[in-house]
C-alpha cells in the first residue's frame, strides 16, 4: 500500500482528484468504480470543476457504483445512492447515464446481485476504485464478519453503521437495515484502488487497514495484499499510524 498523508480534507481531495483525471483523461472509455459517503464529495466536486473548466470528455466513460440501501423508505428517497451520484457528479458532468451504474435497491435483490455481477465480470475489473472507510472498518457495505470471497450480496447493516448513517434521515429507525453492495473480491479487482479518509473518527480504522493483521473482522485489512492500493490521509485519520 502507497500511503499519502496530506495536511486536510481539502488537499486529500485534490489528491485523489488528480489520481481520478488522470485515468479519465488517459483512456476515454475508462470504467470508474465509484462511492458514496461524505468523503469522495469533495473530489466529485473538483472533478466537476475541472470538466467546466477544461472540457474533460465523459461521453465514453463507465462508471460503477459500490453499494445502495435496499427498500428505503418512499419518504426518503433523496437518501439513495443513485440520487447521490446524480447529485453530486452525474448531472454535472457529460455522462451517459446509461453507463452508470449502481446497484438496484428495490425489486428482488437476489436478482439484482446476479445482475449487477454479471455486468462486472463482462468488464473484467474497474480501471480505477475511489473507496471510503467506515468508522468499523467496513467498506462499501461490507461490514465486519463478511467473507472476503463474496461477490455482490446482500448485507444486513452494522448498528454502528446505521448510527454513522442516521444524520441523513429523520430518526435511526428510517435507516435501512439492508444493503446491496459489491464484495471485497469484487472490490479487489480493481486494476488501481483509491482510499480515502479523513478525520479523527477514522483513525482507529486507518490503523487496522494499515498495521494490523488480514482479518474479516476490519473488512479494508484485505486490501493489504493488492498490488496497486493507494491510501490517501489527512494527519487526523493518520494520527494511530506507528510506521
Ligand atoms: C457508507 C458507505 C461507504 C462509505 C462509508 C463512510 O457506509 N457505504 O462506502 O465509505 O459510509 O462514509 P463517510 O465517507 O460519510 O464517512
Amino acid at each position: 500500500m502507497k500511503v499519502i498523508i496530506v495536511k486536510d480534507y481539502q488537499t486529500a481531495s485534490e489528491v485523489a482528484a488528480t489520481e481520478m483525471l488522470a485515468v479519465v483523461k488517459n483512456n476515454p472509455k475508462a470504467v470508474l468504480g465509484l462511492a458514496t459517503g461524505s468523503t469522495p464529495v469533495g473530489m466529485y466536486n473538483l472533478m466537476v470543476k475541472d470538466h467546466e473548466m477544461n472540457g474533460t470528455d465523459y461521453s465514453t466513460i463507465e462508471t460503477y457504483n459500490l453499494d445502495e440501501y435496499l427498500n428505503l423508505p418512499m419518504n426518503h428517497l433523496d437518501q439513495s445512492y443513485r440520487h447521490f451520484m446524480d447529485v453530486n457528479l452525474f448531472n454535472h458532468l457529460n455522462i451517459n447515464k446509461e453507463n452508470t451504474h449502481v446497484p438496484e435497491g428495490f425489486g428482488d435483490a437476489n436478482e439484482a446481485c446476479v445482475a449487477y455481477d454479471t455486468k462486472l465480470a463482462e468488464i473484467g475489473g474497474v480501471d480505477i476504485q475511489v473507496l471510503g472507510i467506515g468508522s468499523n472498518g467496513h467498506i462499501a457495505f461490507n461490514e465486519p464478519g463478511v467473507p472476503f470471497e463474496l461477490g455482490t450480496h446482500v448485507v444486513t447493516l452494522d448498528e454502528q453503521t446505521r448510527q454513522d448513517n442516521a444524520r441523513f434521515f429523520d430518526s435511526i429507525d428510517e435507516v435501512p437495515t439492508h444493503a446491496i453492495t459489491m464484495g471485497i473480491k469484487s472490490i479487489k479487482s480493481a486494476k488501481k484502488i483509491i482510499l480515502i479518509a479523513t478525520g479523527s473518527n477514522k483513525a482507529d480504522a486507518v490503523y487496522g487497514m494499515i498495521e494490523g493483521e488480514v482479518t474479516v473482522d476490519l473488512p479494508a485489512s484485505a486490501l493489504q495484499d493488492h498490488e496497486n492500493v493507494v491510501v490517501i490521509l489527512d494527519e487526523a485519520a493518520a494520527s494511530k499510524l506507528t510506521k
